[in-house]
């Protein structure tokens, strides 16, 4: 059937139930609910390792191809991996090029307004390749997949879509892709509440050199501007046996460098109620671990506590550049955020870490615009910025995201005006950065070679253990290791050096 019949057949379907949408959800799918997914149930984390392929669906990739596009944040490039990993089970090979993939993916994220406009444009500029290739399955997945309105919207504007799945979903892309090829419908099953801790799923890691490790989902801080305990459910830790298992078998592999993954690493075990562990355990026993570099994202100041501290303060492989979030310098914009800290408290701790951590370097998230804010409050984010001294900060603009309690506060600030404090915090931003960068010429850094550099292959590229861009000419064989760079010049975004030869390196003690 090409894409017209199945179009004609679709309205045909629809058109008896178009004008109420909640009747059509209700008699086929099982709808996304932001409510639903709000509510904190008590029961019980099951952790199992019993995903397994239906043997009939294990060679529904034969001789197809799949391609997976990724917005957002890290979470979501691992979810990738995790997706990756499935459709190589299934049989399918990694396309080279969109244009020629069979199943297409996209991994959204719904954490801006333009995040989600981002792909919307994707969708349409993919109506045309669905038009050619009527039988490439495209599928809508991520963050995105988890808003009732994305799900309606799609359902009424994107027919040329044929699957939409959540992120509690991921484990069962095997049954949904099959759905798919079935069903003349789009296939959407999305839960609104998360499911089990799942341990054997197969991950098709995308590099070599640098791995990520999950060590937590979800996210039950309820900032009041934030999607994500919407988007990814409750807190579930994963049990720290899991994680040291992952650890030392990417070790084994030859990883370099691991970057442990949470929305709020900092709450990683307080779900647990048979032990009382926390990250700074965690990282205790990981530093044993014979990897070279050990880093986490991302941290919650409120629960910073002391002893990861302590544990960070030992060094070895555990890096010493730590994210950590502020969102705002201002008491009154904290408090309506709910971020259940003071400016005083963050300050405290930025001390008490660089107290412990001499050397340590600290990058950190900002909102300006938050509803109602005013030229003082904003003002206090400018201080704070500088009495920290941040090597550089992620600034956004406020965005409203439905379902949110902000996204219902009346606010009297114009765009104008949010745009011109972002102006002026990333002016503020960018000197601090370039202050930073530039203490870096005449140093030694180690740094982790990763590849060829975007622009000349004849110069690597890699991250210093504070994880800044640096351009190198070394030797090819030396990609994949660690090697010491004597820093010549320092770039508003990277820096540039000399090669001196591998990096010597001690115990992890
Ligand atoms: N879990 C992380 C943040 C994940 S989202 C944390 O708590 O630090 C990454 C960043 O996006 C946030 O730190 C925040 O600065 C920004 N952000 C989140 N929701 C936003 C919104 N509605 N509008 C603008 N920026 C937002
Ligand atoms: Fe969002 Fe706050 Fe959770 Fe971060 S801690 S993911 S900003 S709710
Ligand atoms: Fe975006 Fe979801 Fe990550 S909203 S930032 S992809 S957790």
């Amino acid at each position: 059937m090409n894409e017209e019949q199945r179009l004609a057949q679709r309205a045909q379907t629809s058109n008896t139930k178009e004008k109420d949408y909640s009747k059509y959800f209700e008699s086929v799918y099982q709808p996304p609910s932001l409510k639903e997914a709000k509510r904190r149930g008590k029961e019980e984390v099951r952790y199992r390792d019993d995903f397994e392929i239906d043997e009939r669906l294990k060679q529904m990739g034969k001789g197809r191809t799949f391609f997976i596009q990724t917005f957002g944040c890290q979470m979501n490039e691992h979810d990738t991996e995790v997706m990756a990993g499935i459709f190589l089970n299934l049989g399918y090979e990694p396309a080279a090029v969109r244009e020629e993939a069979d199943v297409i993916l996209l991994n959204t994220c719904a954490i801006r307004e333009n995040a989600e406009d981002r792909v919307f444009g994707e969708l349409g500029h993919l109506k045309g390749l669905k038009r050619e290739r009527p039988d490439v399955l495209l599928g809508v997945c991520g963050c995105m997949s988890q808003e009732e309105s994305v799900v309606n919207r799609i359902l009424k504007e994107q027919q040329h879509v044929d699957m939409i799945f959540g992120t509690h979903n991921i484990h069962r892309l095997p049954s949904i892709l099959h759905e798919a090829y079935l069903s003349k419908e789009m296939v959407v099953e999305v839960w609104s509440k998360e499911g089990d801790v799942i341990e054997n799923l197969p991950k098709a890691r995308l590099g070599k050199v640098k791995a990520w490790v999950n060590i937590m989902y979800g996210c039950d801080k309820f900032c009041t501007y934030c999607i994500v305990p919407y988007t990814r459910g409750k807190e579930r830790s994963r049990r720290p046996e899991d994680i040291i298992q992952e650890v030392r078998q990417l070790a084994a592999e030859g990883y370099q460098e691991i970057t442990l993954l949470g929305q709020n690493v900092n709450a990683y075990g307080k779900d647990f109620d048979d032990i009382t562990y926390g990250l700074g355990d965690l990282m205790d026993e990981l530093r044993l671990i014979d990897i070279p570099r050990i880093r986490f994202t991302t941290s919650h100041p409120r629960d910073f506590d002391d002893r990861l501290i302590e544990v960070l303060a030992k060094g070895g492989n555990l890096m010493n550049h730590i994210h950590l979030p502020v969102q705002s310098g201002s008491n009154d914009i904290l408090k309506i955020m709910s971020r259940k800290y003071t400016r005083e408290h963050y300050l405290e701790l930025v001390r008490k870490i660089k107290e412990a951590i001499p050397n340590v370097t600290l990058t950190t998230d900002i909102i300006v615009g938050f509803p109602n804010e005013t030229d003082e409050q904003f003002e206090e984010t400018m201080t704070l910025c500088e009495e920290v001294g941040f090597d550089h900060a992620f600034t956004f603009i406020y965005s409203p995201r439905e379902g949110t309690p902000a996204a219902k506060m009346k606010d009297n600030v114009p765009m104008d005006v949010k745009k011109e404090r972002l102006q002026r915090l990333n002016k503020l931003v960018n000197e601090l950065s370039a202050e930073a960068m530039s203490d870096y010429e005449g140093q030694t850094l180690a740094v982790l070679l990763e590849g060829e550099s975007k622009k000349d292959p004849d110069v690597l590229a890699g991250y210093s253990e504070k994880n800044k861009l640096v351009n190198v000419r070394a030797p090819k064989e030396m990609i994949g290791r660690i090697v010491d760079v004597r820093i010549t010049t320092a770039k508003t975004w990277s820096l540039e050096g000399e090669y001196i030869g591998p990096t010597e390196r001690g115990e992890n003690e």
